[in-house]
């Protein structure tokens, strides 16, 4: 077994999570009490019931608020993850509708369509899931989305107002991460906040969040070297690398809080075997569907972590809320100042 490395005298950064203090003994001792489990599905309804209530609000008022998803071409994912968009969209009260340009759609058709969408004031939030086909600019066609009705904070507009804390549309993903960070009283100021990943959707907007919110922060991505070295340093860990269970024990500092970003489909049975050894109800699951969702996390990281994410049920749930509570937050910006009191609610 690799040691989990316990700084003398350190306190877990889970400290703040219901009573959950330890002081941790040196040097590599095994943590040996489970982690508290981050239930994201638990925080993604507190989010949700907050958005469904400002949607009623403004819905009273004339205002029901309005998302645009659009799903170009037939990736499989892309199709599970819309279909949770519309879903949540139809339970929080909020208009929702769907387009579904074909996989041989053009840059000029989704531009189109773009356009048509940043017109229409019943739109609120505009969301092109991503990846797009290969022969599309995606960065074009993010490019042309209104930044107000940018809901998946990924117009270069909002990514400045991130990095120089202006208000504005912030990306779901980490956005919600920092909610459940927040919920779980776990604290982030002066911690030191390790993200493995730097893409635009999750790696670079949460490591922006983390630092905006007084964290000191590492990026690592595949170029780091000694990557689990690096990621010990954590009081708090993002995984987002989008390869099942890379992050093992010997990345993690005992007590050290936990986020799993990944949501990889393992179909290897050596594969499951490798991450979970003793586990008959994945083992059933796994024999039963053929497959099974598993996060960047290995199982193992569970027993020294002082806090940690479930997949499926850790940020997934927090994704979508967001998603809510931004397009919200896009009709309130844009139309609210119509109705001031709305502003408010
Ligand atoms: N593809 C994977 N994650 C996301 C996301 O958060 N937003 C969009 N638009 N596409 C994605």
């Amino acid at each position: 077994m690799t040691g989990a490395r316990a700084r003398p005298g350190k306190r877990s950064s889970a400290a703040g999570t219901q009573g959950h203090t330890r002081m941790l003994e040196f040097p590599f001792t095994p943590h040996l009490m489970p982690a508290t489990i981050l239930d994201g599905n638990k925080i993604a309804a507190e989010i949700r019931a907050e958005a469904a209530t400002a949607v009623k609000a403004m819905s009273a008022r004339g205002l029901r608020p309005g998302l645009a998803v659009v799903l170009a071409g037939n990736n499989p994912a892309s199709e599970v993850y819309v279909r949770g968009k519309v879903k949540a969209s139809e339970e929080t009260g909020i208009y929702s509708e769907k387009h579904t340009p074909s996989a041989d759609t053009t840059t000029e058709e989704l531009l189109a369509l773009v356009a048509d969408l940043n017109r229409r004031d019943e739109i609120d939030g505009i969301l092109v899931q991503l990846p797009l086909p290969s022969q599309v600019d995606s960065k074009k066609v993010l490019l042309a989305v209104d930044p107000a009705k940018d809901v998946d904070g990924f117009h270069p507009m909002n990514v400045g107002f991130l990095s120089t804390q202006r208000p504005g549309l912030v990306p779901c993903t980490p956005a919600g991460i920092m909610e459940m960070l927040q919920r779980s009283g776990i604290k982030v100021a002066g911690q030191e906040a390790v993200v493995i990943g730097r893409s635009d959707i999750v790696g670079k907007p949460m490591a922006m969040l983390l630092l905006n919110a007084n964290a000191t922060i590492t990026v690592c991505h595949s170029k780091t070297r000694d990557l689990p070295e690096v990621c010990r340093r954590a009081d708090i860990l993002v995984a987002a690398i989008g390869r099942a269970g890379m992050v093992t024990r010997d990345f993690v500092r005992a007590g050290a809080t936990v986020i799993d970003v990944g949501m990889n489909r393992i179909t290897d049975q050596a594969e499951f075997k490798h991450l979970f050894p003793n586990n008959p109800k994945r083992e059933e699951t796994f024999r039963t569907k053929g497959s099974l969702l598993v996060g960047d996390v290995h199982p193992e990281v569970a027993e020294i972590a002082g806090a940690i994410t479930p997949v499926p049920g850790g940020v997934g749930p927090l994704t979508i809320a967001v998603l809510m509570s931004n397009t919200v937050k896009a009709a309130k910006m844009r139309r609210g100042s119509r109705v001031p009191e709305l502003m408010r609610a």
